[in-house]
């Protein structure tokens, strides 16, 4: 008989940036649904990867002094290593610079394109020149400037193909109104009917201003858009292109698991693409809540970015695993913080699991060698212990089914407490003491271990290093991908006459001062390697003195300056945003510190052949200068 198929996906990270807890959190839950649907015998294609291409990767790639390929490869290298520090387990990980990826989102293009979904137009919006981005109206700091680099943008207007995403608009919606399931959480379905119900736009789906990214069929001046090109990347995957068997046997997707601030690309955009090429559409997409860090929203900039590296490295892989999940219910916003993290450490897994554990062990040790014994009698215990397991496991697929995390969780500490409860109500140390209920004794030891068996099987989509380490420790298949799961969550399911092993405390106890202590000062993890660049990466960059010979307003621009200088041998022309603090005459004459060997760019139609060095100040900008015998030409070092 053929499996049931299950397919999830994780959105593909952007490769400027390098992995913190928020990617983290995705990826782990994508795990967690996939080890689970694999334990109940689906058949799971469980999709992660990178996105790569667009001008926020080249950009990033420039100001590293590297390629947007070479960023690529080695932030890729790091999110492949995370993921192997994580336990996670996936089928494939993609790469929008697969060249397979590359030719599936040409063939998507030319598929809209055959269907009269693209058309030529021109795309309007706010250009900022040095960082040759286009921003939109709300995307603009006051007075219509850069976020990103605080310099004036100016309306401009472009060549650009736009699909047709008006045309779906009346389709979508009845979908969604009729699929309450296709978007999760509800509130956030609601959202995006709001969104729709106010009227899409046609979609600009190709841009002519930088080169990083895949070229429009039939006219290569265009790169196609980012995100048609990352969306298609949950077919490509499945080998789309060749109408593959996994795209036959996959599609459409079980889950697309996003982050709230990408759902309107995955139940808007994503949709309409697949409606135009005449796909089904994925059976539903779930939009998981954002983690603050104390407090604060977590970014590059405040520094507080947390590193899942050094999480693992101070508190081992399970206890992230399991705190992600269980601290907030998945569809909504949290906080993270030492302290939270380390009293769910010390309540759940050292106390109540940890403890069951080894106890338990112990027992089996003490009254039995470490050999469970078989069940003979029966007591009305057991089955109040059995009704609550039972009754738990039922929960919890419909939990799972949901990606109701932390409810699973708490349904599976209620059997934890439950256990722990069956020993302290059966006493066990009690009955080892009169020796006609030797039998008695064997019977709860054997209830216990049964129960382990189920919690270790319950836990290991969560915590699978854990659970495999309780499995090894009391003898039990540590398979746990290819148990007949329906039988395995039954009761006394146990064979007996396994010999357990003693085993290690699981999680020992932390204390939280000692630890806080550590850490303090830590809550910004940033990683101290990563802006460190080494001696000869510096001697590239060719820092010389120049002298200012000519200077004048570039036409139309406050703030921008064409510069005649002397660099030694030669003059050149730059072009420096410093006029709104230099009027023109102020500048010739002074000797300043120029970037020589920086590769020509056009500003303002004018090409600017280098780099003058200043400090921006919140008062405006200083331009450095060099003393006046210091001769054009010299280099810096
Ligand atoms: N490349 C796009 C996705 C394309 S999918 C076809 C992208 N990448 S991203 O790297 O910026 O973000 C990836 C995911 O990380 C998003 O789902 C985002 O919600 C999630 N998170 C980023 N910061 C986060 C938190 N602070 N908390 C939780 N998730 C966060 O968007």
């Amino acid at each position: 008989m053929n499996k049931k198929t299950f397919y999830v996906t994780t959105p593909i990270y952007y490769v400027n940036d390098v992995p913190h807890i928020g990617h983290a959190y995705t990826t782990i839950a994508a795990d967690t649904i996939a080890r689970y649907k694999r334990m109940c015998g689906f058949d799971v294609f469980f999709l992660t990867g990178t996105d790569e291409h667009g001008q926020k990767i080249e950009l990033a790639a420039r100001e590293r002094g590297t390629t947007p390929k070479q960023l690529a490869d080695s932030v890729v290298e790091r999110f492949k290593n995370l993921w192997s520090a994580l336990n996670i387990k996936y089928t494939k990980f993609i790469r929008t610079t697969d060249e397979i990826h590359k030719k599936t989102v040409q063939r998507v293009f030319n598929e809209m394109l055959k269907k009269g979904d693209i058309y030529l137009g021109d795309y309007e919006g706010w250009y900022c020149t040095p960082c040759e981005t286009y921003w939109t109206e709300t995307q603009l700091m006051d007075g219509n400037v850069c976020p990103s680099c605080g310099r004036q943008t100016e309306k401009l207007k472009e060549p650009s193909y736009f699909f047709r995403m008006s045309k779906y608009q009346d389709t979508l919606l009845t979908y969604i109104k009729n699929n309450p399931d296709f978007i999760k959480p509800t509130s956030r379905r609601n959202e995006i009917i709001a969104f729709i119900e106010e009227g899409l736009r046609d979609l600009s789906v190709s841009r002519t201003t930088f080169n990083w990214g895949i070229p429009v069929p039939q006219d290569d001046k265009h790169v196609i858009y980012v995100w048609i090109d990352a969306l298609t990347n949950y077919i490509s995957a499945l080998d789309y292109y060749n109408d593959g068997e996994n795209f036959k046997k996959y599609w459409p997707a079980d889950f697309h698991l996003v982050g709230k601030d990408i759902l309107r690309f995955h139940t808007v955009y994503w949709p309409s693409m697949l409606l135009s090429i005449g796909e089904k559409l994925p059976k539903s997409v779930f939009a998981h809540g954002w983690w603050t860090v104390e407090g604060q929203k977590m970014s590059k900039s405040l520094g507080n970015a947390i590193s899942p590296n050094y999480l693992i490295e101070k508190f081992g892989v399970d206890p992230i695993r399991y705190f992600l999940l269980r601290e907030v219910p998945f569809g909504l916003d949290g906080d993270f913080s030492f302290k939270t993290l380390i009293h769910r450490i010390n309540s759940d897994l050292a106390n109540d699991l940890g403890n069951l554990i080894s106890r338990s062990a112990n027992m089996i040790y003490r009254y039995f060698d470490g050999l469970i014994p078989l069940y003979s009698d029966k007591d009305e215990e057991d089955e109040r212990l059995s009704e609550i397991i039972l009754a738990n496991i039922e929960n919890i697929d419909i939990y799972m089914n949901a990606l109701e995390f932390n409810k699973a969780l708490i349904s599976i500490w209620e059997i934890v407490n439950a256990l722990n409860k069956y020993i302290d109500t059966t006493k066990p140390w009690t009955l080892a003491k009169d020796i006609n209920m030797r039998g008695r004794l064997g019977s709860v030891m054997y209830i216990i271990a049964d129960t382990i068996r189920i919690i270790s099987m319950l836990v290991y989509p969560f915590i699978p290093e854990t659970a495999l380490k309780i499995r090894k420790q009391f003898n039990f298949s540590e398979d746990l991908e290819s148990i007949n799961f329906n039988e395995e969550k039954k009761v006394l399911k146990l064979l007996g006459g396994n010999q357990i092993n003693k085993g290690e405390p699981l999680f020992p106890r932390i204390d939280e001062t000692l630890k806080l202590k550590e850490l303090e000062g830590k809550i910004s993890v940033k990683d101290d390697q990563e802006n460190i660049v080494d001696i000869d990466y510096f001697k590239k960059v060719e820092l010389i003195s120049a002298k200012v010979l000519k200077a004048e307003r570039i036409k139309n621009s406050e703030k921008l300056l064409k510069l005649s200088i002397d660099v030694g041998n030669k003059s050149k022309t730059i072009v420096a945003g410093v006029g709104k603090f230099y009027k023109p005459e102020d500048m010739i004459g002074k000797v300043i510190v120029v970037v020589n060997n920086l590769k020509p760019t056009k500003i303002m139609n004018e090409e600017s052949q280098g780099m003058l060095l200043a400090a921006t100040t919140d008062e405006g900008v200083v331009v450095l200068e060099l003393p006046n015998e210091v001769p054009p030409g010299t280099r810096l070092k």
